[in-house]
């Protein structure tokens, strides 16, 4: 597996890549790699011919105040997987040589970035589509692959994809959980183990309200109560929000009367996970 940090070395390479008729998939990541992680290369694996991983925790998605300092990093670690995971070549740039002096072109998707995680962490969207632009204008892969945990984050980059004319597939995959239904997330190693018991709750409160959608109920606002009122049950737990919405534009869903993204973001101490559950009508 071969390891390049810099800009201008990975784009040769992926050009030459293309030149030989090579497919690509691109895994973008932060780095600290769980079993989510490792089913986007997987599956990348299987699709392409060459599968190539980003590593990379963005400065500019995370707000003043935010985790960046402490957002778990574990590079050896990381290079060990991406390689037991068939990755060919992992891209590791520096915040320097992403960034450099001068640097001050944004890419903003508007509208869908409005509510949720948008919502509470201004500005995060427009570093995640500075960012992911730049490596897709970089690797220019056939395929980038994302995980449903951050559905947000999907649809915000399949509408970047859309809306500049890209020519990328984006290949979203399902939430990988703990046997006790918690998402996996490099943040969850922040937890404390009073935390992470209570962090269960996230799960439960979604499948409560799949559970009550598929008894037949459609009232939106008693839906939401009931959630708010279960993660409530955990003391340790913070809501930061709780939404019913619809799967494309992420509006608040007033009616239930097809598919719906049911999805919410909670603290737990210095720690905020997010989680959604996509939810049909039976
Ligand atoms: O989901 C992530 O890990 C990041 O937001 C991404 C897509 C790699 C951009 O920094």
């Amino acid at each position: 597996m071969q390891n390049i940090h810099e800009p201008s070395a990975i784009g040769r390479r992926c050009e030459s890549l293309r030149r030989e008729g090579k497919t690509i998939g691109l895994v973008p990541t932060m780095g600290a790699f769980h079993e989510g992680h490792l089913s986007l290369m997987r599956r990348a694996r299987a699709e392409n011919d060459v599968v190539i991983v980003s590593i990379f925790v963005n400065p500019i998605q995370f707000a003043r105040g935010e985790d960046f300092d402490s957002y778990p990093r574990d590079l050896q670690d990381d290079l060990a997987q991406a390689e037991r995971a068939g990755v060919d070549l992992v891209f590791t740039p520096s915040a320097e040589a992403i960034y450099p002096d001068g640097f001050q072109t944004y890419v903003d998707v508007t509208e869908i970035t409005d509510g949720l995680c948008g919502a509470s962490r201004p500005g995060h969207f427009r570093g995640v589509t500075t960012i992911v632009t730049k490596l897709f204008n970089l690797v220019r892969p056939h395929r980038a692959y994302f995980g449903q945990k951050d559905y947000q984050q999907s649809a915000v980059v399949r509408r970047l994809v859309d809306d500049l004319n890209l020519d990328l597939e984006i290949v979203l995959l399902p939430t990988i959980r703990e046997a006790d239904g918690l998402a996996m997330s490099s943040r969850n190693v922040r937890l404390t183990p009073e935390e992470r018991q209570a962090a269960c709750v996230l799960y439960a409160s979604l499948r409560l309200t799949e559970e009550r959608v598929e008894a037949g109920e459609r009232n939106t606002k008693l839906l939401l109560d009931e959630m708010r009122t279960m993660i409530e049950t955990e003391p340790l737990a913070r809501i930061d929000y709780v939404a019913l919405c619809d799967p494309e534009t992420l509006k608040p869903l007033d009616q239930i009367e097809g598919p719906m993204l049911a999805a919410i973001a909670v603290r737990f101490g210095e720690t905020r996970l997010i989680d959604n559950l996509l939810i049909t009508l039976p």
